[in-house]
């Protein structure tokens, strides 16, 4: 054996063969369990092989339900099949994440990149990108397929009447056409919409139930299959992920994200075989990112009111009163010279906090007839002191806690 024979194989991982067929944008050559919306979408979308627009889709389900995966898998089929044949009309197909792309313009923008139009990333008025978007399609003459990706997010960021716009574009594009597919996790979304864009934009409905477990299991199999190496993986974790999946929707995603920190995690110990308690680590690896991102994403005075618990827990007192719980936000307040909200403001900011599962508030009686909240942290007060370490006001603040209390 030569020496960079054995450098390669300290490098190499005893776990992986390739850890990216577990990333989450990976689309598998099959999906199981998805033939009934894939055929489904590509028998809507199959019209636009023969020139004509297919109806708009509104596909729904909850999150992890492969709604993306199908939206993705069948419209590049749908490209490779009119590659190969001669269609009467080109086909151009755009998935625009409207999440990531939370603005008018930027949606605008996206549409215009997918028919090969520069347009400026900023500068140009709505109303102008608008037009000129109309313009190039109306001098193309193709069938365009137009995904928008988490449009709940979208409507919540800017209303639904910019989603209403893009529904009746079609009208002003010929000879090219434009066909929707609006994709939503939010199962409510399709009866809160204006009666006027749900009629143009659910033509079609496809609706993904939640994946049981078994189910997660085979999708989870043919991922490991090509992720691992054989035998990487102790019979029982492929089951024990799915099973975690499908407690909580039917989420493919969140199972194959175990898996694959599970593996990481094995990796990193130096083992060469995954077990149900890297699972098991991975789970809590997981929560823990996820709360950390939960409370990073919080308003300023929210962040303040989970530090003021997060102290006294440390301190040993478990629960607040709504006044002990203020007077403490009052008190870091001044100290950061921040301006204080009303005591109306913050009661909404605890409410907020008990739906996110951050914090737990009960009424407690106490004599003479009064009510008090008692207001307590839901997760580890270090995890909020981790959130909040690099926040450029409440950093000192944090370091001093964990100076006094970690130490
Ligand atoms: N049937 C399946 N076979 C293989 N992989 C799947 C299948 N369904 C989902 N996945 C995988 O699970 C992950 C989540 O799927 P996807 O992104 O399509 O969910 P989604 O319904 O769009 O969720 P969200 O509403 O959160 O956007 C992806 O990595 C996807 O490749
Ligand atoms: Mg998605």
């Amino acid at each position: 054996m030569d020496l960079s024979d054995i450098f390669n194989k300290a490098t190499r991982s005893r776990i992986f063969v390739d850890r990216s067929y577990l990333r989450p944008d990976y689309i598998p050559k099959e999906l199981p369990h998805r033939e009934e919306m894939i055929n489904g979408m590509g028998m809507i979308l199959a019209a636009a092989l023969s020139g004509a627009r297919p109806s708009n889709i509104f596909a729904f389900g909850m999150t992890g339900t492969g709604k993306t995966a199908v939206a993705k898998y069948v419209t590049s089929a749908l490209i490779e099949h009119a590659s190969k044949i001669k269609t009467p009309t080109p086909i151009a197909v755009k998935l625009i994440n409207t999440r990531e792309n939370d603005t008018s313009y930027r949606v605008l923008a996206e549409m215009a990149a997918g028919v090969n139009l520069k347009v400026p990333f900023t500068g140009l008025s709505v109303a102008e990108l608008r037009a000129r978007v109309i313009n190039a399609l109306k001098n193309k003459s193709i069938i365009y397929i137009v995904i928008l990706d988490e449009i709940d997010s979208m409507i919540k960021k800017i209303g639904d009447s910019f989603l209403y716009q893009i529904t009746r574009m079609n009208e002003e594009i010929g000879p090219s056409q434009m066909s929707l597919i609006g994709i939503t996790n939010d199962i409510q979304l399709s009866d809160n919409l204006d009666p006027r864009i749900k009629s143009s934009l659910d033509d079609e409905q496809i609706f993904f139930p939640q994946y049981k477990a078994e189910e997660l299991q085979d999708i989870l199999s043919q991922r490991a299959a090509m992720a691992f190496l054989p035998d990487a993986l102790d019979e029982d974790v492929i089951p024990y992920c799915a099973a975690i999946g499908a407690r909580e929707h039917g989420d493919a995603r969140r199972s194959l994200d175990l898996l694959r920190r599970a593996g990481e995690i094995a990796e990193r110990k130096g083992k060469d075989r995954v077990t149900k308690e890297d699972v098991e680590e991975a789970r809590e690896s997981l929560d823990n990112d996820r709360i950390i991102d939960a409370i990073k994403s919080l308003t300023f005075d929210s962040k303040v009111l989970l530090l003021v618990l997060a102290m006294n827990r440390l301190k040993g007192k478990e629960k607040l009163t709504s006044g002990e719980l203020y007077a403490g936000y009052e008190g870091i307040m001044d100290e950061i010279k921040g301006q204080s909200l009303t005591e109306r403001r913050l009661t909404e900011l605890v409410n907020f906090l008990e739906m996110s599962n951050l914090i737990s508030a009960n009424l407690i009686s106490e004599g003479r007839g009064g009510r008090t909240k008692h207001i307590q942290l839901k997760t580890e007060p270090k995890r909020v002191l981790q959130s909040l370490a690099d926040d450029p006001q409440l950093g000192d603040i944090v370091n001093m806690i964990r100076g006094s209390y970690l130490a």
